[in-house]
């Protein structure tokens, strides 16, 4: 088992990376009441509900299991939560713990940040995109069907616990959807990470347990110290969001849950690392190293069939880094570093635009 800690003064916590991490020397010192609601998913809580149940103190326990799907990241589901935490007659010391992937991590902690004006929760990652990105750093909410993630708060969590034989269970496409956000840590920070990456592709999709959690490892690495600098995202945390800009507008366009984050995120990367190479900021050559790697990983490169340019810039025009309506892009300088910026040619993403759609 490995420890990081989130440096975040009096708010700070851990993330253990490990295997068989559901044991209650994990998760009892971050309970600080006597009362838990666990929320998870239709198929995630047959799967681990009772395992996770097991190890938890002798204290109130209960649970809501809301159905599955980027569908049901709404406002909606999320009240099904606090009607679950006001019959059971939960108090201000209760804590919430998600289990399952970034939908049920943000679902959980925006119900946490707002419930009784805030109360503490506890992420049990399942995915490896969860494990990677969603549950670390605080960013929790829900979507609204006018863009993705419009409604959230910034919450963290007391502990999160990454346990990677969970993933044995995970589907395949949700595996490389994973892959795609630790692939981003390589192209955003890291050069060295994304040669490791490159070497070890077949291994991380053949789920080794040690390469995976060395991959987990090395991007929550990377997630916390970019969280310690710019937790609320006033600067340097933005380009943790290389190629969603693209990828959110696939998702809304083609309506939540048709397309996986990831895979929006992978194709929303290559769309970014096209610009960066029209602008002369990389060559071809690393281009095709992003294309290469996404394909190993089995992710999409190519935009949904039917999605028009037009569709791209409405739907990009609401993204959260739009300033004063100047639109923001995180593109790339070169492999392992990446800037956020409004100074780009437009032209030059209308040809990338054009490029990627019919
Ligand atoms: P998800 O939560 O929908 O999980 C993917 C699928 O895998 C679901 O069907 C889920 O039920 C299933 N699943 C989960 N764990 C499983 C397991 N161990 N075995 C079998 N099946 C399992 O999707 P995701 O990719 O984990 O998360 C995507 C969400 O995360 C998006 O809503 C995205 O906006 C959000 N996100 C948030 C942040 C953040 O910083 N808060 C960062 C990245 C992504
Ligand atoms: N996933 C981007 C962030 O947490 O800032």
């Amino acid at each position: 088992m490995q420890t990081l800690n989130v440096e975040l003064a009096d708010r700070s916590y851990p993330i253990f990376i490990g295997t068989d991490l559901f044991r209650r020397e994990y998760l009892a010192p971050y309970i600080k009441g006597n009362q838990v609601l666990i929320v998870s998913n239709e198929t995630v809580a047959p799967l681990y509900l009772d395992q996770l149940k097991a190890v938890l103190p002798a204290i109130q326990v209960d649970e809501v299991i809301l159905p599955d799907g980027e569908q049901f990241k709404t406002l909606d589901q999320l009240t099904v939560v606090y009607d679950g935490l006001l019959t059971q007659r939960h108090n201000r010391t209760t804590t919430l713990i998600a289990l399952g992937g970034g939908v049920i991590g943000d679902m959980t902690g925006f119900a946490a940040a707002s419930y009784q004006r805030g109360v503490n929760f506890i992420q049990i990652p399942t995915t490896l995109l969860s494990q990677v990105d969603s549950s670390v750093g605080g960013k929790t909410g829900v979507n609204h069907p006018l863009g993705k993630n419009m409604i959230g708060a910034f919450h963290q969590p007391q502990v999160v616990l990454a346990s990677v034989d969970v993933l044995a269970t995970l589907p395949d496409r949700e595996l490389s959807a994973g892959l795609a956000e630790v692939i981003k840590y390589g192209l955003v920070y890291d050069a060295g990470f994304l040669d490791w990456l490159e070497n070890n592709m077949q291994g991380l999709i053949a789920r080794d347990n040690a390469l995976l959690s060395h991959a987990i490892y090395r991007s929550c690495e990377l997630k916390a110290e970019v969280v310690a600098q710019d937790e609320k995202e006033a600067g340097v945390r933005a380009l943790l969001n290389l190629g969603h800009t693209f990828g959110h507008a696939i998702e809304s366009c083609q309506g939540y849950g048709n397309w996986l984050h990831g895979e929006a995120v992978a194709v929303g990367t290559v769309m970014a690392a096209d610009l960066s190479r029209r602008l002369g900021w990389i060559n071809h050559d690393a281009y095709q190293r992003v294309v290469r790697i996404m394909q190993a990983a089995n992710l999409p490169i190519a935009a949904p069939e039917g999605m028009t340019a037009d569709e791209f810039m409405a739907l990009m025009a609401v993204d959260k880094k739009v300033i004063d309506g100047q639109l923001r892009l995180i593109l790339l300088r070169e492999l392992g570093a990446a800037v956020v910026t409004d100074q780009f040619d437009p032209q030059a993403l209308r040809q990338t635009l054009k490029h990627f759609t019919a």
